[in-house]
């Protein structure tokens, strides 16, 4: 059925971030947001038509202006919708003991080395039905919503069987079809040794090539493979293998490196060709470089480093050497309980000093690139998805200056507006 045309009119700033479709944006083209002010955007049947000033559009569309639903964005920042590229969404339980533990001192892997962290959640999603993960996933999945966030990349890896990796990427499935925000995901067996294996984990390394890969590239469960590459858990040599092995099966590699320690992870990640190398709190110099010479994205969680009160990553550095940069929550019961995105965009700005221009980039079109979805969404360009958010402030610079509120005005997903006034339309849960 045709839908009704929708016109976003007369916005203060409209942020399309253009002209990265091709290839992340890096070193000082992140700064480039392409703003029009007294910008317009005219959307016809979910994909954006046509955009520039409100005055040329309105001439352009003089005929069909009057079928259209109208969105006055006067004083209001028009950007493209939030992109989240890396989360951990589907998991059962929570983990405040392990927290308080850590508050008082514990170190977050000696917590996983002891059977808590990863394990104790592992336990509990092994145990939930895929009816609760789906309803908790969708409660987060409103969250996110709420915060102006289109489109969340959902890792496994709190199944450590293939039953229950399944079960998480099945939910992850379920809740694409049921939310209007869109899931992309990732394959992440390689999480954790699983404790019944604890004695001999290259038997659980040759599980996930030989019967999980396989079988998640069969029934599409996922795009991605994902590894904790990190003393303790998978090796360097590991990782490589399971990453070359998913890589076979179409399957792209994206690594957990370097948050702990140095540990090769970013080498590998250039290495391998990973599409992105994610946390890198601890990353060598060469780590970086390698990043920066085979085009490898590094999606920095600074809510992860904010969280187990560790540094951050060296953004700046990465941005020097031409590393493309992304943005995520990493949402999960552990090292980052969240899923507010502007609040990990506060921290990049004021922990790891990225410019606000450079954070709207990390969470849009390099966010994208991050998750291959480039072509369609990520900027506000003639014949992509329109997935649009608009804030409620009339600079791009007052979210990061009014920080900890919620801007969030309306969302258009898909070309449906489905937050309106800063509520959601309907709740999904
Ligand atoms: O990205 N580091 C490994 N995985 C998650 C944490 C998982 C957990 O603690 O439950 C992360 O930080
Ligand atoms: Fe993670």
């Amino acid at each position: 059925m045709e839908r009704k045309p929708i016109f976003i009119k007369c916005a203060a700033q409209l942020l399309t971030v253009n002209g990265f479709s091709d290839r992340p944006a890096k070193k000082e083209e992140m700064n480039n947001l392409s703003i029009i002010e007294d910008g317009a955007v005219w959307i016809e049947n979910g994909i954006i038509v046509k955009l520039g000033k409100t005055g040329e559009l309105e001439r352009f569309f003089a005929e069909k202006i009057s079928q259209a639903t109208i969105i006055n964005a006067k004083g209001k920042v028009v950007l493209p919708g939030l992109i989240d590229p890396h989360t951990h969404l589907i998991h059962a339980g929570s983990r405040e003991k392990e927290f308080q533990l850590r508050l008082a001192g514990a170190m977050y892997m000696e917590m996983m080395n002891k059977g808590w962290g990863i394990h104790a959640t592992t336990e509990k999603t092994r145990a939930a039905s895929i009816e609760s993960l789906i309803n908790e996933g969708l409660k987060r999945l409103d969250l996110f919503l709420s915060f102006g966030v289109t489109t969340v990349e959902a890792k496994s890896g709190y199944g450590l069987t293939w039953e229950t990796e399944k079960k998480q990427l099945v939910a992850a499935g379920m809740i694409n079809s049921l939310h209007p925000i869109d899931i992309v995901r990732t394959f992440m067996g390689a999480h954790a040794i699983p404790s019944e294996y604890k004695k001999k984990p290259e038997q659980y390394v040759n599980e996930v090539i030989e019967t999980m890969i396989p079988r998640v590239a069969e029934d599409k469960l996922a795009e991605f493979n994902d590894v904790f590459c990190e003393r303790g858990v998978f090796t360097p040599e590991q990782s490589r293998k399971i990453l070359e092995s998913g890589r076979g099966y179409g399957l792209i590699p994206k690594i957990h490196a370097d948050e702990i320690e140095p540990y090769g992870g970013a080498e590998l990640a250039a290495e391998v060709g990973a599409i992105s190398a994610d946390h890198l709190l601890k990353a060598s110099e060469k780590g970086i470089q390698d990043l920066a010479d085979q085009g490898v994205i590094a999606v920095l969680l600074p809510g992860t480093a904010f969280f187990l009160m560790t540094g951050m990553a060296n953004a700046r550095k990465m941005i020097e050497s031409g590393v493309p940069i992304a943005l995520a929550t990493d949402c999960n019961p552990g090292s980052s309980p969240t899923c507010s995105l502007p609040f990990i965009m506060t921290l990049a700005c004021l922990q790891m000093r990225l410019t606000p221009a450079e954070i709207i980039t990390a969470v849009t079109i390099n966010a994208a690139h991050a998750i291959n979805r480039a072509h369609e969404i990520g900027s506000i360009e003639a014949g992509k998805k329109a997935d649009i958010t608009i804030l409620n402030i009339p600079d791009f610079l007052q979210f990061f200056y009014f920080y900890g509120q919620n801007h969030t005005d309306c969302v258009i997903k898909n070309g449906k507006v489905v937050v309106k006034g800063g509520v959601l339309c309907k709740t999904y849960h």
